[in-house]
């Protein structure tokens, strides 16, 4: 969590700082801050509220100079205040920090005997501890704190009589640099950097970055230079813009069908997947006999449809796993387990420490990634990139609909591999999923629809999702989406498992969304549905559209095209994702940044 930026160049600093920190906002944004260093000494601006809070609060300021660093924070130590914001100085060091320093107790005992803070951080401890090491030689001081720091970070440090130079080093927290002819650039995401250039590099674990207005260079903990591995981004700052549309979320939603053809084309030849362009070699899906799909939160939802799918095809047994349970229930892994690690940003900290954990016990591990040069991606045996683009809005959508492609994908080249499918059968398989996008472009133009029944939700309390086998899958990610952006209290039911307990809380009125796409349930759903109508649910009902369905149990009724079961998520997904939309936007609600959420979350 938290978003950083750090320049040095021959710009004005604070505008830099400032319009990176609006691409990072997605990071963090309960309080913002920049420090800007000149001939005259460093200073420094903060305030709780978003980055716009603080662009009105320095606009009548003057920052000289063209070396600085900025924050936006989501708040882990200490709560939001303007003390706890970053930067923060202490003695002859202004720093900024993302993530979380465990043993500031002990640091802080060590080193801070007389002094005292002025904030509630565990930064700013941080910051008294390379004070306390500061001898006038910067690097150095960084190669002794970091013996003493633990936990995970990303340090901006700046330190006085070191003029336009801004030092960086990470630990777990993820930081990427570049260099471009208006300065030397770092920051937490490569979006706040593409308005320079799209050639980067990730600052490895155990390096130090020095940004100076003529250079950039990496030093390891020895003080030898190190060359970066640079990375290209395939999009623009077009990419990472509203385009005229009111929220990231609605253009992302609207992103998906090039997302899905991005990340499927790239791996089709002649109508059969084919991971030779990801280096993903078959072995790897002959020699296991079971796989564990682990994530966290949306992208853990893909999984519990991707379990479906494999289950369906290969017959191999795949447990989905919350990442963050995943790591502490000694997991039954060995060398013949297939781990799928999914995540968007590749960054969130229980899959990574996971998939650290799979590693570990011998399994192979294979990421689903949409963040190119991510932890996770780097880290993973394998890595399978989905090519959404740039998901900004804290809710996940066109990722989601991507980790399904990339599923469907693996599910379809295992079952070949495994001798459970053939070539034609792929060919029918491919026709079908290219089908579900087809199928997923007309589930957008029931936008208007959507938008006008979402009014029957925008004053409810609580509201329950229901569905059976792939359907409950859906549920639990329509349920989320809801509940994150419009804070409706929502739950997710596989539709059978009602009437043992949750019943008793549907009575007049009360939204029930019931996912109804799965032929081989149907009968049984419709059942489940006349329960709830019966106790005055008011039911909005999701069906294929050849698929009956009485009047008398549902109030509104939408529908997808005709497709085998397992193809129907993608263009499901999208219904849910406009009825989320849609009831945030009613309920005048910030969509893209809802409270208490950040995008990434690296922290435990
Ligand atoms: O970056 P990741 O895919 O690893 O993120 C996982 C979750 O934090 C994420 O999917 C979260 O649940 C979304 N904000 C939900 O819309």
């Amino acid at each position: 969590m938290c978003g950083i930026i750090g320049f040095s160049g021959n710009l004005e600093a604070a505008p830099v700082l400032v319009a990176g920190l609006e691409q990072l906002e997605y990071r963090g944004y309960d309080s913002a801050g920049i420090a800007v260093q000149s001939a005259k000494g460093v200073k420094t601006a903060k305030t709780v509220g978003n980055v716009s809070v603080l662009k009105e609060k320095i606009k009548e300021e003057t920052f000289e100079g063209s070396c600085g660093i900025g924050h936006t924070r989501w708040a882990t130590h200490g709560g939001v205040s303007e003390e706890n914001a970053h930067p923060h100085r202490f003695g002859k060091v202004t720093l900024i920090h993302n993530g979380i320093i465990e043993n500031y107790k002990e640091i802080w005992e060590e080193y801070g005997a007389g002094k005292t803070l002025a904030s509630q951080t565990d930064t700013e401890i941080a910051a008294a501890l390379f004070d306390a090491l500061y001898e006038g030689k910067p690097e150095e001081t960084i190669r002794k704190a970091v013996k003493l720091l633990e936990g995970s970070y990303a340090f901006c440090i700046m330190f006085e009589g070191v003029p336009d130079t801004v030092y960086c080093i990470r630990k777990v927290s993820p930081l990427v640099a570049a260099r471009a002819k208006e300065g030397s650039f770092v920051a937490s995401d490569v979006t706040a950097l593409i308005a320079y250039t799209q050639d980067y590099f990730v600052l490895p674990e155990d390096t130090i970055l020095v940004l100076k207005k003529e250079e950039l260079y990496l030093e390891d903990l020895q003080g030898r230079r190190v060359e970066p591995e640079m990375l290209h981004v395939n999009w623009d700052t077009t990419a990472a813009q509203k385009n005229g549309y009111p929220h990231y979320m609605i253009k992302e939603i609207h992103e998906q069908p090039e997302a899905l053809h991005n990340t499927i084309a790239p791996r089709m030849k002649a109508g059969i997947p084919d991971f030779e362009v990801d280096k993903i070699p078959d072995r790897i899906f002959k020699e296991i006999n079971q796989i564990k799909i682990v994530a966290c939160g949306t992208a853990m939802h893909a999984g519990m449809v991707g379990k479906v799918l494999i289950e369906k095809r290969v017959r191999i047994p795949v447990a989905v796993e919350i990442a963050s349970e995943f790591r502490y229930q000694n997991p039954i892994i060995d060398e013949k387990t297939l781990v799928i690690v999914i995540s968007q940003s590749g960054e969130t900290i229980d899959t990574l420490a996971s998939l650290r954990l799979a590693k570990s016990e011998g399994a192979c591990t294979l990421g689903i990634v949409n963040v190119k040069g991510s932890t996770i991606a780097r880290e993973s045996d394998y890595v399978l990139y989905t090519h959404a683009g740039p998901e900004i809005a804290v809710a996940s959508t066109k990722a989601y609909t991507v980790q399904i492609a990339a599923l469907v994908m693996l599910a379809m080249r295992m079952a070949y591999v495994r001798g459970k499918l053939d070539e034609a059968g792929m060919k029918k398989d491919y026709e079908l999923l290219k089908s579900s996008v087809e199928a997923l472009k007309l589930s957008l133009t029931l936008e208007e629809t959507i938008k006008e029944l979402t009014y029957a939700l925008t004053d409810k309390e609580d509201l329950f999702f229901i569905g059976r086998g792939i359907d409950y899958a859906l549920s639990c990610e329509g349920s989320i989406k809801l509940k994150e952006i419009s804070y409706i209290h929502s739950e997710a039911y596989a539709a059978g498992e009602l009437k043992h307990g949750t019943i008793s809380l549907i009575t007049e009125g009360v939204p029930v969304i019931a996912i109804a796409t799965q032929e081989s349930v149907y009968a049984k759903m419709i059942s489940n549905i006349r329960e709830v109508k019966a106790r005055g649910a008011l039911v909005i009902l999701i069906t294929q559209e050849d698929m009956e369905a009485e009047e008398a149990i549902y109030d509104y009724h939408l529908t997808i095209p005709k497709l085998p079961d397992e193809f129907t998520p993608i263009p499901t997904a999208v219904i849910l994702q406009l009825i989320a939309y849609y009831t945030s936007v009613h309920r005048g609600l910030n969509v893209d940044q809802p409270r208490n959420l950040a995008k990434s979350v690296t922290v435990e």
